[in-house]
């Protein structure tokens, strides 16, 4: 890969997905940042031309969701800014903590769509702006919860389960996009310190903070499909 990468990131406008786009942005890569909080986009990037006015940011505001009906077309509003994609960041999440008894089918299903589905149809919409000649790097953001053999958390089945579901999702799509030059792997992150784990284990100091979460993250992006392909990768200090 060159030194300036067109990255794409869902999930950016707080905790983990944000600190990616600042440190990457302080990098010079060029970046499409996409959340639903319009407000908080807009401030993002007017942080990232602070620390680096020359960087080339454009942010949407969209709930991947739209995707996985098939009927928004983001491949276009992608090729506005880039001809190509480098790196694909799929860190959107929804955590809904609850007993499984408690739950209704369609929250659940709510879960896998932010989780599973809508990561599956953005991978899916912009694929044919990836690999060819140069390498792409798809990362999905899985958690540890989700890695195989790992300790669980009761009230989080059907967060965990989307995340082993993702997990699996990156290793069949390794495979099957290898020809194409498109390397893809999962990190299945331990705890850092965002609002998602606030709300989920309250009074819970994790070891890491979100942007130092996001400074590994990002050092993988970038390089991590030298190393990995098709890898389900614990990112963990700590339980949870
Ligand atoms: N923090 C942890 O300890 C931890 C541990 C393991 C795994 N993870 C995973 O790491 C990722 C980031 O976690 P975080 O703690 O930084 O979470 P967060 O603070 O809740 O951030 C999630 C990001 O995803 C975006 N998002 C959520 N639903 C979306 C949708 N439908 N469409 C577009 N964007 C959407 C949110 O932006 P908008 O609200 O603006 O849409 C936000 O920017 C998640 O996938 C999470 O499951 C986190």
């Amino acid at each position: 890969m060159n030194n300036n990468l067109n990255i794409v990131i869902i999930g950016s406008s707080r905790g983990i997905g944000r600190e990616v786009a600042k440190h990457l942005c302080s990098q010079g890569h060029n970046l499409f940042c996409i959340s639903r909080n319009a407000e908080a986009l807009e401030l993002l990037k007017k942080e990232c031309f602070e620390i680096r006015p020359a960087t080339a940011v454009t942010t949407l505001a969209l709930d991947v969701s739209e995707l996985t009906a098939g009927t928004y077309r983001l491949r276009s509003r992608i090729t506005n800014v880039f001809e190509r994609i480098d790196v694909l960041l799929y860190n959107a999440g929804l955590l809904v903590k609850k007993d499984f008894a408690e739950f209704k089918m369609a929250e659940a299903m709510n879960i896998f769509g932010v989780n599973f589905f809508s990561a599956a149809a953005v991978i899916k919409e912009l694929l044919p702006l990836m690999g060819g000649e140069r390498i792409s790097h798809i990362v999905n953001v899985g958690s540890m919860g989700g890695f195989q053999g790992s300790t669980k958390f009761p009230g989080l089945s059907f967060y965990t389960a989307s995340k082993a579901a993702l997990g699996s999702l990156s290793e069949c799509l390794a495979v099957e996009l290898n020809d194409h030059n498109v390397r893809v792997n999962c990190l299945a992150l331990g705890s850092a310190q965002t609002e998602m784990l606030e709300e989920a284990f309250p009074g819970y100091s994790a070891p890491l903070s979100a942007a130092e979460m996001a400074e590994f993250v990002s050092h993988f992006m970038v390089t991590g499909h030298k190393y990995f392909n098709g890898k389900v990768l614990p990112v963990s200090v700590s339980t949870p």
